[in-house]
């Protein structure tokens, strides 16, 4: 596994996203994820799947201390008391006594930054967490987040894969030494489709998902495809064994548009 350092944190290039994966299927695909050798969830309060995120890590009988465990806190949570309440909730809910890193999942205007901020800060320091940072920030936040934090930032995660260019985000990111974690990294499950990376993939008898993530890790970007197919977790991480060239990755990148986003989530941040 090849990982992304970012002040301070060794985050696992390739991780594993569970946004709809509920209940069974969810705790079954974790844990299989994990004995293929994945070393990285993704999880969000809002997902509702913390539990079986939690369940998953236990049964895979691999070590906590191996495993880099993602959550999300939820926009509603985020005056300070309410966030170190609702971080402990997490806690419980994965039957964690930390996790390795607590995002705040989307910027939410109606409570002040630094306020926010300094309460991520807070349980980092109580130990609940090893490293914080955000989700779905702009160039513009991210800045200021930077500005007012307490503590170093460890990342910001975003939508990004070959149809949205996201240069601004990741000049952004390493002007403060954070780290990209991308989002949606196979576009929603879309390049698989795709004539330029099926191409790439012929010469390197990779599949198009492979070829698209390995772009990703290629450029210092970690990145969370998710299935619900156990067959696919290891389609998904098996791309440590080839290298793109200059001209491959140029011709991947050459594809995204800033206006390349998949979803509108209906409470985003103008983005820049
Ligand atoms: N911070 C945020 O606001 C935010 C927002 C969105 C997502 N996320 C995180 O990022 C993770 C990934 O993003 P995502 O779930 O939106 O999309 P994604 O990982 O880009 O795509 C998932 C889709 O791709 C399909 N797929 C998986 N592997 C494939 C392969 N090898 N070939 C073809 N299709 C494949 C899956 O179908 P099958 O299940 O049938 O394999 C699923 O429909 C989420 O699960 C979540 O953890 C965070």
């Amino acid at each position: 596994m090849q990982f992304v350092e970012a002040n301070g944190a060794k985050i696992p290039a390739l991780g594993l996203g569970t946004w709809e994966l509920r209940g069974r299927t969810c705790a079954r695909l974790v844990e299989q994820a994990l004995k293929l050798g994945y070393r990285h969830i993704d999880t969000a309060q809002v997902y509702e799947n913390e539990r079986e995120v939690g369940e998953g890590l236990r049964a895979s009988g691999v070590r906590r201390d191996d495993v880099f465990v993602t959550t999300k806190i939820w926009t509603t949570h985020f005056a300070p008391n309410d966030l170190e309440r609702s971080t402990k909730e997490s806690l419980a809910r994965l039957r964690l006594s930390e996790v390795d890193l607590l995002l705040l999942h989307w910027p939410n205007p109606q409570v002040p930054l630094a306020e926010t901020l300094g309460a991520l800060a807070h349980v980092k320091k109580l130990g609940m967490t090893r490293h914080i940072g955000v989700s779905n920030f702009t160039v513009a936040l991210i800045d200021q987040a930077v500005a007012a934090c307490p503590e170093p930032l460890s990342c910001d995660q975003v939508e990004y894969h070959p149809y949205l260019d996201q240069t601004k985000v990741k000049d952004a990111c390493a002007r403060h030494g954070m780290a990209v974690v991308a989002y949606s990294p196979i576009a929603k499950g879309r390049i698989k489709t795709d004539q330029t990376l099926a191409g790439i993939g012929q010469a390197h008898g990779k599949t198009p998902a492979q070829v698209c993530l390995r772009w990703l890790v290629q450029q210092n970007v970690a990145a969370i495809p998710r299935t619900s197919k156990i067959e696919r977790l290891s389609e998904n991480i098996e791309i440590f064994d080839f290298v793109l060239s200059e001209q491959e990755m140029g011709e991947i990148s050459a594809m995204g548009s800033t206006r390349g986003r998949l979803t509108d989530y209906g409470f985003a941040p103008k983005w820049d």
